[in-house]
């Protein structure tokens, strides 16, 4: 079995109620439908972590090292100054895709740099919860599953 890692920071277990004018009205359990809905067709599976902790997204990076072809990474606000989980990804070698529900750049100035993104295989923001779709995809791509 193929798997991929959806990882998801802090407060995106709240997701349909935090912010919506934001972060839109899907539910983390909606997106992480989504993104197993994508990548069925080629006998994909999601192993779906979200933890407020820190500690707990690296020891699942930490695990997924060997085990995954690929994740997708939203670090929430850990993209400000998580340098544990920035570690744990540069450690990690299989591509992954950095996704933000809502376009940083066009909020506050403290949500501008990511520490993580530089590392990323590819970086997706703005467009909501299409956004995990698009990065589920991308993951197909590179992996020459989607054809
Ligand atoms: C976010 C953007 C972050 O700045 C914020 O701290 C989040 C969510 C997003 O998906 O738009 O928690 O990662």
């Amino acid at each position: 079995m193929t798997d991929i890692l959806l990882l998801n920071g802090p407060n995106l277990g709240i997701l349909g109620e935090r912010e919506p004018e934001i972060y839109g009205h899907d539910t983390l359990d909606d997106i992480v439908a989504m993104v197993r809905e994508e990548v069925a067709a080629a006998g994909w599976q999601v192993i779906a972590v979200q933890d407020e902790s820190e500690a707990e997204l690296v020891r699942a990076v930490h695990r997924a090292r060997h085990s995954t072809v690929g994740a997708i990474v939203n670090p929430a606000a850990l993209m400000m100054a998580g340098w544990s989980l920035r570690d744990a990804l540069a450690s990690y070698p299989p591509p992954w895709v950095e996704v933000h529900l809502s376009n940083i750049y066009a909020r506050e100035q403290f949500r501008h740099e990511s520490v993580t993104a530089p590392l990323a295989s590819g970086f997706i923001a703005g467009i909501g919860a299409y956004g995990y779709r698009l990065a589920a995809r991308t993951l197909l791509h590179l992996a020459g599953a989607d054809r």
